[in-house]
């Protein structure tokens, strides 16, 4: 018995990171996923899965393509229980040097689409019921950075800020929508192990001194999407090693 036994979930981003750690996590627990990349990378994740995982190629800032990613998971599993809006990518600039291209590049993908991946994962649940949406913020979206990544920040602070109104605005129709805040994270857009080995700074601040695994994220994604996790809406959950706990 998976604590997902019978579940859909649709991931963005599930050609890396904390959402393929996410996918594997949830057809190890008994969903089926519908997981989406832009990078084409999502079939090297569907190799690995099999047949519980299908691979779906989309950009989470396009909405037609977040259309076709909601209709295309409906017709391969019939429902959607719990949507991952895992997708993103980072930017660094300091505040006096950032473009207007670089923070529409952010925004497109990291507050955009996160925003019309829960909207159309609303469109899609309410009518059966409801479901869970998931929203991967960050802790720099909680606070400020040490590093210059301000405009990735305020992307992650819009991402908290609407998924606590989607919680607001359709607690009654049985959604549950909650906002993941990752610390530094050993992923691709992080620089991978090797960079976080490289500069210790980076981890100095948090009290457990290194960084997050992306399946110690995918293990709260999947106890947030399960039945165990009934009453837990509106929440922006910290999974950093306690860095978010401290002062400098
Ligand atoms: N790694 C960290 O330290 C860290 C910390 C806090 C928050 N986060 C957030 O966690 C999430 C996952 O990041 P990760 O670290 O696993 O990164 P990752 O780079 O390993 O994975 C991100 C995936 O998103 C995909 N993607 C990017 N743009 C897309 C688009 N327009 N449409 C569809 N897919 C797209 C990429 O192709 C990639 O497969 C991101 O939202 C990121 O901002 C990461």
């Amino acid at each position: 018995m998976g604590e997902l036994d019978g579940k859909v979930a649709v991931i963005t981003g599930a050609g890396s990171g904390m959402a393929r750690a996410s996918a594997r996590v949830f057809v190890r627990e008994g969903a089926k996923v519908l997981g989406a990349d832009v990078s084409g990378r999502e079939k090297e994740t569907a190799q690995e899965l099999g047949g519980a995982f299908v691979p779906f190629h989309a950009d989470v800032s396009q909405e037609a393509d977040v259309e076709a990613m909601f209709a295309a998971a409906l017709e391969a599993f019939g429902k959607v229980d719990a949507v991952l809006n895992v997708a993103g990518i980072g930017g660094h600039g300091k505040m006096a040097d950032v473009t207007t291209a670089e923070f529409d590049r952010i925004m497109s993908v990291n507050l955009l689409g996160v925003m019309l991946g829960t909207k159309h994962a609303i469109r899609t649940m309410v009518p059966i019921g409801g479901g869970v949406i998931l929203n991967w913020a960050s802790t720099g979206g909680m606070n400020g950075s040490r590093t210059p990544v301000g405009i990735y920040c305020a992307s992650k602070a819009g991402v908290i800020s609407f998924t606590k109104q989607a919680a607001i605005e359709y607690g009654t129709k049985g959604i549950r929508a909650n906002a993941i805040c990752p610390g530094l994270t050993v992923t691709e857009l992080s620089g991978g192990r090797e960079a976080i080995e490289k500069f210790p700074a980076l981890v100095e601040g948090a009290p457990m001194r290194r960084a997050g695994e992306p399946e110690e994220v995918a293990e709260l994604a999947s106890f947030l999407a399960s039945d165990r996790a009934p009453f837990i809406t509106g929440a922006v959950l910290a999974i950093d090693g306690g860095l978010t706990a401290t002062t400098p």
